[in-house]
């Protein structure tokens, strides 16, 4: 099955030799191809260039891209998207007065997922997810990390992880998964966090990596939730199973986890929203991508992460959607995008570079995903007709897209 578009107003991010992240200045770069085409054998990009070169006479199907751009797919690396019912409640609770602290701390939160994922079957919990999946797809992503982390029994997590890979599988989409087993303390263990720890490392973590359910470990590294001590802990016990660290670091408070995430050679440190200069020393020489999750800084009324700081000091950044039912409800990366460009002062090439390339890179998939480069997926985005790129981020809230393609095929 070959497919061309043609006539493609602006053919963004083009990169010739496979690159696997941008950095610093060059994130303000994004190249662009006007008056372009596309060629696709099967699920892949065979060839690009300029309409005025095109050699290609014909194909199985043909589409016109006259005054759209095209775009690849966003790449969320960062997000919880299996889990089961939601928490509008504690939405409203949190209109009302309550703070999302003073909401966990009265059993809410990331425990009240918990019950209900642990009372969801796991068909529920896959049908539930897949629509999730689908509505994210309609919306650009091309590629996605999944956490495990609402379960907090070793029944539970195996069973997230479980529905995150059939999801893979079913819908033949890049899906990365992640054991985020110590996101919370479950009320059982309270008190008692080196016994939930002793769980997590030696009985979770086995049974992950030996029904190789997830290529990544994270924690939640955060005051009330999971120590530095224990985050060495889990990281050290996870190197022995070619789990590779993604870490929730720096949400609330700055106390080192992000050196201790790099210290582990981390493929990415998300959330950010406090960030001191130890942190950004601790980022530059090394090669974990630091990851911003601007929709959770809206839906919470926390800070952006300082995402210029980081590039004015020479290093990437991914943007993500942290798609979970608490402090992020929300699994639209154009909104994110836009949201970046709005509240953290990104450029629109910047923010686009950051939601494509780089959050390829903080999944590891950006050898076949996140550029328009010959040889990668045809995961792409076809906008509606729009005057130019910056559209994107600037009319926010209005859905730009007109199709998606994902392994070559319109969804
Ligand atoms: O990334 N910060 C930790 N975990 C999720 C939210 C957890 C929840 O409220 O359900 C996050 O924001
Ligand atoms: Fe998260």
């Amino acid at each position: 099955m070959t497919t061309l578009l043609i006539n493609i107003k602006e053919l963004l991010q083009v990169r010739e030799t496979s690159i696997s992240k941008v950095s610093g200045a060059d994130m303000k770069k994004l190249p662009v191809l006007e008056n372009a085409y596309l060629y696709i054998i099967d699920d892949v990009i065979s060839s690009v260039g300029l309409m005025v070169d095109i050699e290609i006479a014909s194909a199985d199907k043909i589409i016109d891209c006259t005054n759209k751009v095209v775009l690849p797919t966003w790449c969320d690396s960062h997000t919880h998207l299996v889990y089961a019912g939601n928490r509008a409640q504690e939405f409203v609770d949190r209109i009302n007065g309550l703070s999302y602290e003073e909401i966990a701390n009265r059993g809410g939160g990331i425990l009240n997922s918990a019950k209900k994922l642990q009372e969801t079957s796991e068909d529920e919990l896959f049908a539930q997810s897949a629509k999730r999946l689908e509505e994210v797809i309609q919306l650009g992503t091309g590629a996605i990390e999944i956490k495990s982390g609402y379960g907090l029994t070793t029944e539970a997590e195996l069973k997230m992880l479980r529905v995150a890979k059939r999801l893979k599988e079913t819908y033949n989409f890049p899906i990365k998964t992640t054991f985020l087993g110590a996101h919370a303390i479950p009320a059982n263990y309270k008190g008692n966090q080196d016994g939930y720890m002793d769980l997590v490392i030696n009985e979770m973590l086995p049974k992950v990596a030996e029904q190789n359910l997830a290529e990544y470990v994270d924690i939640f590294c955060e005051k009330g939730y999971f120590t530095l001590e224990d985050t060495e802990r889990l990281l050290k016990a996870a190197q022995q199973y070619n789990l590779i660290p993604k870490i929730h670091v720096n949400q609330f408070n700055a106390f080192g986890g992000v050196a201790l995430g790099v210290k582990y050679n981390a493929l990415s440190v998300d959330h950010l929203e406090e960030l001191n200069d130890d942190d950004i020393s601790a980022l530059q020489n090394s090669e974990t991508m630091p990851v911003a999750l601007p929709s959770c800084s809206y839906f919470l009324s926390i800070p952006y992460t300082p995402a210029r700081k980081l590039m004015d000091a020479g290093l990437p950044v991914a943007l993500a959607t942290d798609y979970n039912p608490g402090s992020t409800p929300s699994g639209n990366m154009n909104f994110v995008v836009s949201t970046a460009c709005i509240k953290m002062k990104m450029t629109p090439e910047e923010a686009i570079n950051a939601a494509t390339i780089n959050g390829a890179y903080a999944m590891g998939l950006s050898e076949t995903h996140g550029s328009i480069t010959v040889g990668k997926a045809a995961n792409l985005i076809i906008t509606k007709e729009i005057e130019s790129y910056n559209v994107l981020p600037y009319a926010f809230g209005n859905n730009n897209i007109e199709q998606v393609l994902i392994n070559g095929k319109v969804i």
